[in-house]
């Protein structure tokens, strides 16, 4: 499962604690690189921080300047007997999100397909099932955590459900997601290490049984989609896949997973925290549910799930006045983007009834999120529901909201409401 671009050794225990304050609020260091002159060099992100709105622009339309590989570069390298363990998983590919140029074409083509407007609105009631039967379980109670009880699981169901996976089996697979987060961008120690390692391995196994399953029996989902069209002898189910194929396409499904549920659960507990701290604009948007495009937009914009990912230059690149060799990194900072008083106005303020404004928050450019639309149902659901059915729903004041220290998946560790 580890990129096959790594740059660096892991960072030490006090770069930790400056990276975790960094990420729990970057807004201020994003403030800063956007009026320096040029670009910034951030030690905590070990990388050039591309803050201004059009500077991010340009990167990524420049993917053969500015190539993917290092994307999801980890915090975290694990010692020897993690990485033993990990050796007994699947993966350790390319993905879709690390790849550039034909491979990337390649890879990411099926997943457009499996993403298509026809595909999303199939899986639509699906979404609103599931959604209704989350919030059946706490309504009456008067309180939930909406992270773990709804956040965290919603959009989990709904990327099993279109990998084809069995709703038995969608536990294990997402668990697994986390941990594999946990244990590329946290630091822990061994023992903990080694258990998340196991539990990614488990999940690693769970995804190649489905491979083989499908490559055999291919049915409607974007497994059998996906073995079709990336793996050589996919087609034929007459023909057995090679470990390096199951390999390969344990990494893809293993990414789609993660991309999938770990963002959105991260959008729908900020969006849902943002309007408990604007009570007025939680007000409106029960009156007026016709606003809640635009609140998923302002959410998305105001505190973007990935606040940013990273690049690597593939030739010497001038940016924003600033020079940069061949292997520079630098961090594309969509989460800064989206507050760059250059293309929004009032960028710090939330405001669900602005008008609508090209955000970054699902990237731009040949990477762009094939997803977007998928994420944008399940809020839209979410809101829905929730102004309809939990009106009087507030924050619960005992316990404050703590941000999770990540740049890939912004949102509170916990969030309390009560109604
Ligand atoms: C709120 C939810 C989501 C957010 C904020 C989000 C954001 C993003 C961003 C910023 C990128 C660009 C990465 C880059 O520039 O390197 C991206 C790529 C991607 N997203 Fe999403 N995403 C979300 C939901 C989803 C969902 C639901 C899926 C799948 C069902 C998905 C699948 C992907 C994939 C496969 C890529 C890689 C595309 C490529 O490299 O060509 N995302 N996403």
């Amino acid at each position: 499962m580890w990129p096959d671009v790594i740059d660096d050794g892991p960072v030490d225990r006090h770069e930790h604690a400056r990276l975790d304050a960094l990420q729990r609020d970057p807004y201020p260091h994003y403030a800063r690189a956007r009026r320096a002159e040029g670009l910034t060099f951030v030690p905590e992100l070990d990388a050039w921080l591309v803050a201004r709105d059009a500077d991010v622009r340009e990167v990524l339309r420049r993917p053969e300047a500015f190539s993917s590989a290092n994307a999801l570069r980890p915090d975290v390298l694990p010692g020897p007997t993690v990485l033993a363990e990990m050796g007994r998983g699947f993966g350790g590919r390319p993905v879709v999100v690390t790849s550039d140029g034909a491979m990337h074409q390649r890879l990411r083509a099926p997943i457009v397909h499996g993403l298509s407007p026809a595909r999303v609105a199939a899986i639509v009631p699906y979404v609103a099932e599931r959604a209704t039967a989350l919030i059946d379980a706490f309504v009456e109670r008067g309180s939930a955590d909406l992270m773990a009880e709804f956040a965290l699981q919603l959009p989990g169901q709904v990327i099993g459900r279109l990998i084809g996976l069995d709703p038995a089996d969608v536990p294990l697979a997402v668990h697994g997601g986390h941990r594999a987060e946990q244990l590329l961008f946290r630091p822990m120690p061994e023992a903990d290490q080694l258990a998340a390692a196991r539990d990614v391995v488990a999940m690693q196994h769970l995804l190649d049984t489905y491979v083989r399953e499908r490559h055999a029996r291919p049915q409607d989902d974007l497994c059998s989609a996906l073995i079709g069209a990336l793996a050589p002898g996919g087609e034929s189910p007459m023909v057995e896949l090679t470990l390096d194929e199951r390999h390969e396409m344990v990494a893809h499904l293993q990414n789609f997973l993660l991309a999938g549920h770990l963002t959105t659960s991260a959008l729908i507990g900020t969006t849902l925290l943002h309007l408990m701290h604007h009570p007025t604009q939680w007000e409106l948007l029960c009156e007026k549910p016709e606003l809640i495009p635009g609140a998923v937009e302002e959410a998305a914009r105001y505190d973007s799930p990935i606040q940013g990912f990273r690049r690597i230059t593939t030739r010497p690149v001038v940016l924003s006045g600033t020079e940069l060799p061949t292997g520079a990194v630098v961090f594309v900072a969509y989460g800064s983007a989206n507050r760059d008083p250059s293309r929004h106005e009032r960028p710090d303020v939330f405001d669900i009834t602005r008008p609508p404004a090209r955000h970054l928050a699902f990237g731009y450019g040949v990477h762009g999120c094939p997803g977007s639309t998928l994420a944008r149902e399940q809020l839209r659901i979410t809101l829905e529901l929730l102004t309809s059915r939990l009106p009087g729903v507030r924050l619960a004041e005992e316990r404050p909201v703590v941000m999770r220290p990540t740049m890939i998946h912004r949102s509170p560790e916990e969030l309390p409401l009560v109604w």
